[in-house]
């Protein structure tokens, strides 16, 4: 299907603790158009970080097939997936997961290393990327050095530089006051409206309605 993005089919994840088996996706299908806004909600440990971490290729599936970007991720090596992780899919953490050492510029620059591109295009691209997010000013800020909100604007920077497909957000306001996490719902509602497919996870009812998809998940299964 062209204008689909992600495809997961019959998607399971199972982990091995102890003589245990915790199912954290349990059969899970889903098709995301290209240029969708959706919301995945559900309670605590019902396997939204699986499935982004699957979607986000930092994962592989138990059985399963992921389709991202018209590419089927099932039985590709370490380098390709790393590919798709660096070309096609955007990630952003709750805690921001930014390199405390390196300015916000630094940090954007992180990802177009694996690009072979020139030094001062990387920079040029960076810039714009933190222009982007409205953080010009901040550029040679390091993160103990800016706000919350400020710390998340520079992650959805890095998560925009190579241009993705696919921006995935878990739970992006979790660590934000309300009023901060409002802000940076919008930008995603922004990046989205430029055409973005954005999938985000949130624990946060008003925030999830105001996707235009919401997807619920409960003890590693659907309940669309
Ligand atoms: N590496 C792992 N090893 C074993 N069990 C795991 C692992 N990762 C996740 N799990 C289990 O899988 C289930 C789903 O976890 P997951 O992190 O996807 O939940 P979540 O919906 O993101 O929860 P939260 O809202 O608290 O972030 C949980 O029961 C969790 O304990
Ligand atoms: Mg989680």
């Amino acid at each position: 299907m062209a204008n689909s993005v992600i495809q997961l089919q019959d998607v399971r994840r199972y982990f091995l603790v102890g003589d245990y088996i915790v199912k954290a996706l349990d059969g899970v299908s889903v098709d995301i158009k290209r240029g969708e806004f959706t919301s995945i909600m559900g309670p605590s440990g019902s396997g939204k970080s699986t499935m982004m971490n699957l979607i986000g290729c930092l994962d592989t599936p138990t059985s399963g097939l992921i389709n991202i970007d018209s590419e089927n991720t099932a039985g590709l090596n370490e380098t390709e997936l790393a590919y798709i992780r660096n070309q096609k899919v955007g990630f952003v953490f709750q805690q921001f997961n930014l390199l405390g050492k390196m300015t916000a510029l630094e940090n954007v620059i992180t990802p177009l290393l694996y690009a072979g591109m020139g030094v001062k295009e990387r920079k040029q691209q960076a810039m714009q990327a933190l222009e982007r997010v409205g953080l010009s000013d901040r550029m040679h800020h390091r993160p103990n050095e800016l706000s919350g909100g400020q710390k998340q604007r520079v992650a959805i920077a890095r998560a925009l530089v190579n241009n993705p497909a696919i921006l995935l957000a878990d739970e992006p306001t979790g660590a934000l006051d309300s009023k901060t996490g409002n802000q940076i719902m919008e930008l995603f509602e922004e990046l989205n409206s430029e055409g973005r497919t954005v999938v985000f996870v949130t624990h946060d009812r008003e925030l999830g309605m105001r996707c235009l998809r919401q997807i619920r998940i409960r003890d590693g299964k659907l309940e669309e």
